[in-house]
């Protein structure tokens, strides 16, 4: 585990950036697993400006993403579906039909999960996992648990990430309960993983995960049985 602390936000989500472009560069049509949050969206602001001013070509590519609200279809502005096509997938190059986040309003919820992990598979995996944590150390919606789970599944959200998410929903009553998250299994199976964080309020999750124990108490600890992860602090955050 490599782990980078840099001062400012910036140049964190410049670092990220700069570590997928390359990655794309050097496979245009790399699957690319993606993150939502507030902490990925310099990081999705600088791949938009080097798709634009640098040619950064995104058309062969493939993306996965890590979760979804469950009850919130694509067009709910609070949707990761909505949300990385604001970001990232309207200010790039990439093919609408080869970018998936799980669909929150499946008529079957589980037969989703399942498609869903079909479909990573089908796509051999990810080339490069982005993850934010979860100030409980979630990553993707994987809450704190009794044990690791591997497959898609749902999930009911901790009290504590309902509280932290509510800052971008109306009223904290508005936060879906429920959400359908890519389990272990699909993560660990990215061949890269870049974990981003910023702002002091990070600092002591993350150190857990990174030299505690391994524990599905802490679900980003497991990373550390991952061979290939970067984790970019930034002191500041914005
Ligand atoms: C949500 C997402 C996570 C993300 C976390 C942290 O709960 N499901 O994937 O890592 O938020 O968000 P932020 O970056 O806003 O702190």
């Amino acid at each position: 585990m490599q782990i980078r602390t840099v001062p400012a936000y910036q140049e964190m989500s410049a670092i990220a950036a700069g570590m997928i472009a390359a990655i794309l560069r050097a496979n245009p049509a790399a699957v690319l697993g993606l993150a939502t949050g507030s902490t990925p969206i310099g990081t999705y602001d600088e791949l938009a400006r080097l798709c634009r001013e640098e040619g950064l070509d995104f058309s062969r590519a493939s993306s996965v993403n890590l979760d979804e609200y469950l009850g919130l279809d694509g067009t709910h502005p609070q949707s990761y579906r909505y949300f990385m096509d604001e970001h990232l997938f309207d200010r790039v190059n990439i093919d609408k039909a080869r970018t998936a986040v799980p669909s929150g309003v499946a008529a079957d919820p589980d037969a989703e999960c399942a498609r869903y992990d079909a479909l990573v598979k089908s796509l051999g995996g990810q080339d490069v996992q982005l993850l934010g944590i979860g100030p409980d150390g979630h990553i993707g919606f994987n809450e704190p648990a009794d044990e690791f789970v591997g497959p898609t599944h749902l999930v009911d959200l901790d009290p504590s990430t309902i509280e932290a998410n509510a800052r971008f929903f109306a009223s904290e009553a508005e936060v879906p309960r429920r959400a359908i998250t890519m389990g272990m299994d699909a993560i660990m199976g990215a061949k890269s993983i870049i974990l981003i964080a910023a702002g002091e309020g990070k600092r002591a999750v993350l150190e857990a995960a990174v030299q505690g124990p391994v524990t599905p108490r802490l679900p980003a600890s497991i990373l550390q049985n991952h061979p290939d992860v970067t984790v970019l602090f930034a002191e500041q955050n914005g």
